[in-house]
């Protein structure tokens, strides 16, 4: 089977960790007999240095065309000062609503070997497996109006949703739910916001779609929570544009490292497949960054973009089994352990890359 991939590293350590994602994909290629063609496209801050859109023409017409999209990072904090709608994360908001991928789905787990590495008990953490389902083109993203009026220093951001954009999501939750624990909580906010009841009403509705599935409704505060002091209880966390954006974090950081979390961002047409970890301009260039949350976007690419689940699998153990082997980039290292940068655990996964 042949394929198209349009690669867009992005920012900051963005092309450093989609190198060896990369890198990765050409040997499970060859172990799984695919063939993956790549073309690289600018986005963010990369084209705005090129003197080009946010979201150049050219970059999404390759992203439409392509079978699926991977993404390193979108954020140059030297673009700081533009508008909202100049910025570098701007383009990235344009790929996701030009793609249509409006379910992003976000797997945070405890890894085994990595127990002492977050910051919660390790008995706490014991069994921790979850995929946030993050809605991913409304609310306060793109509800209109929206401004900053300079005259009055007053300003608007409009969180909206309509019942078909909950029930969509919905439903992939349910669905994913249905080939894992069977579990959905859905976070709002309903004791104060309209556009939560209206989701809350909606997910109920849905819900009687899938009576096999348990469903649950948390406010978001408390969520946050329940994250923190009993996070094996997730399953799949349904959740809104902003909401999901934070709790997404959150699950990161507890389960040891937001750089080992990827994302995969579905719709009706080609999806979009991300680290969650932002352009960490702090350490870009400079080979340090941890690759594990764009080498496992790169196995939901193959698994949910392109329909190769054994050659996901064969990524997923790879990783698995370098961590498990105390193979550790530095943010996730233990004082006094030995740091690999981001080529080295890179190579220690490929070496563990087989059928
Ligand atoms: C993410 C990021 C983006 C978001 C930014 C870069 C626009 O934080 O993918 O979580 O807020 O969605
Ligand atoms: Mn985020």
């Amino acid at each position: 089977m042949a394929y198209s991939i349009a690669v867009l590293p992005g920012d900051g350590i963005g092309p450093e960790v989609i190198r060896e994602a990369r890198r990765v994909l050409d040997h499970v290629a060859e172990i799984s007999h695919l063939e993956l063609r790549f073309t690289s496209h600018l986005v963010g801050g990369s084209a705005i240095a090129a003197g080009l859109p946010p979201l150049p023409p050219e970059t999404i017409a390759a992203a439409i065309a392509a079978d699926a999209v991977l993404l390193g990072a979108v954020g140059d904090p030297s673009f700081d000062h533009l508008p909202p709608g100049s910025r570098p994360e701007s383009g990235l908001l344009a790929l996701r609503r030009d793609l249509g991928v409006f379910a992003n789905l976000r797997p945070a787990k405890a890894w085994s070997g990595l127990e002492d590495s977050g910051p919660l008990k390790p008995a706490v953490l014991a069994g921790t497996d979850m995929v946030v389902v993050r809605e991913l083109l409304g609310g306060l993203y793109y509800g209109e109006p929206r401004e900053w009026n300079r005259a009055t220093d007053q300003s608007i951001n409009t969180m909206r949703y309509s019942r078909a954009e909950v029930d969509r999501v919905a439903r992939v939750a349910f669905q994913l739910a249905r080939g894992r624990r069977r579990r959905v909580v859905s976070v709002d906010k309903a004791n104060v916001l309209e556009t939560s009841q209206l989701w809350r009403a909606v997910v109920n509705d849905v819900a009687k779609d899938f009576p096999d599935v348990q469903l649950s409704h948390e406010y978001v505060d408390a969520c946050a929570m329940k994250l923190a002091c009993a996070p094996a209880s997730f399953d799949v966390l349904l959740t809104e544009n902003l909401f999901g954006d934070i709790l997404s974090d959150e699950a990161g950081a507890i389960c040891g490292s937001l750089g080992l979390l990827p994302s995969a961002s579905l719709g009706a047409g080609p999806g979009l497949f991300e680290p969650v970890h932002g352009s960490a301009p702090s350490i870009a260039g400079r080979n340090q960054a941890n690759p594990s949350g764009a080498i496992l976007s790169a196995a939901m690419m193959l698994r949910s973009g392109l329909q190769q689940p054994s050659a996901a699998d064969v990524i997923e153990r790879a990783v698995a089994e370098t961590l498990a082997d105390g193979f550790r980039t530095a943010d996730i290292a233990s004082p006094g352990a030995r740091v690999s940068s981001t080529i080295e655990f890179a190579d220690a996964v490929v070496a563990r890359l087989r059928a």
